[in-house]
């Protein structure tokens, strides 16, 4: 696509709450072992919010960090936009509500459901907005509070799930630097049923019955995402990779959404990728849902890997089913 503006990410930062769930603890509470959860996904252990800590407490610590990274002030962001299916409430947007909190006075703001592709959907959004020039800086956020939404009597995904939040700047740059390539989104609502709230929405809201059902609560049907996620996740970079005439060699950093490791290393192998270049955070953070990717970033940079000029697709694939893939190149170049 031709564009006489360059969306840039140029910095990026996260938060994780200081509770740790084990798969030890786990086993005190479902019928499940350290040994399952960890051959079976590859996640030791999650962070957990206190109860009552909302997602734009998380992402609040999260966002002042990056725009200290960024080097630019709360009043200069155009924009925040959240990716979130664990929003503070129905109304408002956690996006206004983190806008008050970052004193960001100038910056409009809303949230997006796309669930674990919610992040590059919210990426998506503010580069259009500023490859328009509708916009110069935005605050792209990915968080969830997945405690909120998962049923604790359930082993198949309370084993699963973790709370935290990420988010990254980005701003516009000149047409031939570094910044947001190419992106691409995909969806299959087919699968709607497989990764879902079945309750507390407007098809079937909160009623007593739905409480004593659990319905409120996350229901996944995990081998059938998994044959989807295995799948969808390594044609969603390699379409991506293929338009650009990319090949593995041609990426510094694959960061995938970190739902199993199952998914992730036959995605990498699929793309020509190293899993020395793929950054992994579900070991200790679980799946965060919409903060895997930032918070993954986020690790990535704090070891020195995300550097200026570094080549990165993300991708994701979850619940809708939903999917995207970005290549990028980091940083605001010299
Ligand atoms: O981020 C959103 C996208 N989500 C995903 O991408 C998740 C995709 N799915 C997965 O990652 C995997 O399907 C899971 C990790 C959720 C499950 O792994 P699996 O290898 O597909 O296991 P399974 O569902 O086929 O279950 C195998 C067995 C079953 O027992 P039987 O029927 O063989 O006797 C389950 O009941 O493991 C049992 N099981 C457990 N055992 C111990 C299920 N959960 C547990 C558990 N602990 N927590």
């Amino acid at each position: 696509m031709l564009v006489t503006c360059r969306a840039r990410v140029v910095a990026v930062a996260g938060h994780l709450p200081e509770r740790v769930l084990t798969n030890a603890m786990l086993e005190d509470m479902v019928d499940t072992c350290d040994e399952w959860i960890t051959s079976r996904t590859g996640i030791r252990e999650r962070h957990i919010a206190a109860p009552g800590t909302s997602v734009s407490d998380l992402l609040l610590p999260a966002a002042q960090r990056c725009l200290e990274r960024a080097e630019i002030e709360a009043d200069q962001l155009d924009g925040i936009i959240v990716g979130t299916i664990t929003p503070d409430h129905v109304i408002p947007a956690t996006g206004n509500v983190l806008q008050h909190k970052l004193k960001a006075s100038r910056a409009w703001a809303f949230d997006l459901i796309n669930a674990c592709n919610g992040f590059i959907a919210a990426l998506s959004c503010a580069a259009s907005w500023i490859e328009s020039g509708r916009a110069q800086r935005i605050l792209v956020c990915g968080a969830d509070v997945m405690s909120s939404l998962v049923d604790y009597q359930d082993r198949e995904t309370c084993i699963l799930f973790g709370d935290g939040a990420g988010c990254v700047v980005v701003e516009a740059g000149t047409a031939d630097g570094p910044g947001i390539i190419d992106l691409l989104m995909g969806s299959d609502g087919s699968g709607a049923a497989n990764l879902c709230v079945p309750a507390s929405g407007s098809a079937e809201p909160i009623n007593g019955e739905v409480l004593s059902q659990r319905r409120q609560f996350l229901h996944q049907d995990g081998q059938v995402v998994f044959k989807h996620a295995v799948r969808r996740m390594a044609e969603a970079a390699d379409e991506l990779m293929q338009r650009l005439h990319l090949t593995g060699d041609d990426i510094d950093l694959l960061v995938p959404h970190q739902a199993n490791r199952r998914i992730i290393e036959p995605t990498a192998r699929r793309l020509g990728i190293g899993m020395d270049k793929v950054i992994m955070n579900l070991e200790l953070c679980g799946n965060t849902t919409g903060a895997t990717i930032p918070l993954a970033l986020n690790d990535a940079w704090q070891e020195g890997r995300l550097t200026d000029g570094c080549r990165v697709m993300l991708v994701a694939f979850g619940g809708g089913f939903a999917w995207g893939s970005c290549y990028l190149v980091w940083g605001r170049g010299t």
